[in-house]
């Protein structure tokens, strides 16, 4: 089936509305392109470069940061979507005063791998805007009505849930017609794993209940887990998030004692939220360490949080580490 035949019948089952499904339609159009861009550009080493510039956040911007965001922006701007907020801007892009939606992004998510050629991708989250979207800007994931991701690897997949029902989709582009095509069936996440992903390189800055986790953890079958596992860490999200949502895993980025990370480094608005609504609706968990990400609301566009997600087994053990520090 393809993407589009996925939207239709979604919005024919009431799961979506006619905004959300031609945003959605947008953001794969927005996609492709940044697909053509990374694929087809005979320097794309360039494209990791530099600006010089720096997002609201203070990170670095490469070239492909400004461009991906620029090409969603020209997308979403033929849409009735609300405003835009984004990982690269430090408020929110007001657009249709009309409009229903309000778009999150991280428009080029993995930065570090665009110029050696890794994984990367576009996370999307729509929120509901109640008539004034610069009022509505700051809500709870739980509020989301669809979110997903897009990923540009050896292949390029499509994730995505709406809140309203039906499955965790998951789509691959194909070359030669250029569509989203479903790829099996509802995407779930088995409750046990073996598998984990972490970078274990800041094991000396990690609070007491991360590396308690990790001890157990490593110490394999002799230790309280009684199993071995393997580690996968891709450095980025969409990356190890596909990954999780086709086999399982769990995906661990804590909060550490490094200057600028005690409160955790991915971003609630564009990376955990929609991460956590794909968990959720697909049978994972995704928490702060304490709480589900869904029930954190926001403070700023930008606030960064602790994120765990995926197999539960793991998610609650992690999150026992935590509550018995309390
Ligand atoms: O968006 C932030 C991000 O690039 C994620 O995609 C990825 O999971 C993480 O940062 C990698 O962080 P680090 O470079 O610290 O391993
Ligand atoms: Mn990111």
């Amino acid at each position: 089936m393809s993407l589009q035949g996925f939207l239709s019948a979604s919005a024919a089952a009431g799961h979506a509305d006619d905004d959300q499904v031609s945003i959605i339609a947008s953001l794969a159009e927005a996609a492709k392109s940044i697909d053509h861009l990374v694929r087809r550009n005979s320097i794309v080493a360039d494209l990791g470069t530099e600006t010089g510039g720096a997002n609201a956040d203070g990170d670095h911007q490469k070239a492909l940061d400004v461009k991906a965001e620029g090409l969603i922006l020209e997308h979403l701007s033929a849409t009735n979507a609300a405003a835009l907020l984004s990982e690269e801007q430090d408020d929110a892009v007001l657009l249709d005063p009309d409009g229903s939606v309000i778009v999150a992004v991280d428009p080029l998510d993995g930065s570090s791998n665009i110029s050696v050629n890794v994984t990367i991708g576009t996370i999307f989250s729509l929120l509901p805007s109640h008539g004034d979207a610069a009022a509505n800007t700051l809500q709870a994931g739980r509020h989301q009505l669809a979110a997903g991701f897009f990923t540009y690897g050896p292949q390029t997949t499509l994730v995505l849930t709406f809140a309203g029902g039906g499955d965790v989709a998951g789509f691959i582009l194909c070359p030669d017609s250029g569509e989203f095509i479903r790829s099996g069936g509802a995407l779930s996440v088995p409750a046990d794993t073996k598998e984990f992903a972490v970078n274990s390189a800041y094991t000396n800055y990690w609070f007491p209940p991360m590396k308690q986790w990790m001890d157990d953890t490593l110490m394999g079958k002799s230790g309280p887990c009684e199993k071995d596992y393997r580690m996968r860490w891709i450095a980025s999200l969409v990356a190890d998030g596909w990954r999780i949502l086709q086999r399982g895993g769990i995906f661990l980025y804590p909060a550490d004692q490094r200057p600028g990370n005690e409160t955790g480094r991915l971003r609630l608005v564009y990376e955990a939220n929609p991460i956590g609504l794909l968990m959720e609706r697909a049978g994972g968990m995704a928490i702060d360490g304490v709480n589900p990400i869904l029930d954190l609301v926001p403070e700023n566009l930008h606030q960064r949080v602790p994120l765990f997600f995926g197999a539960t087994s793991e998610v609650k053990r992690l999150q026992h580490h935590h509550s018995s520090a309390d």
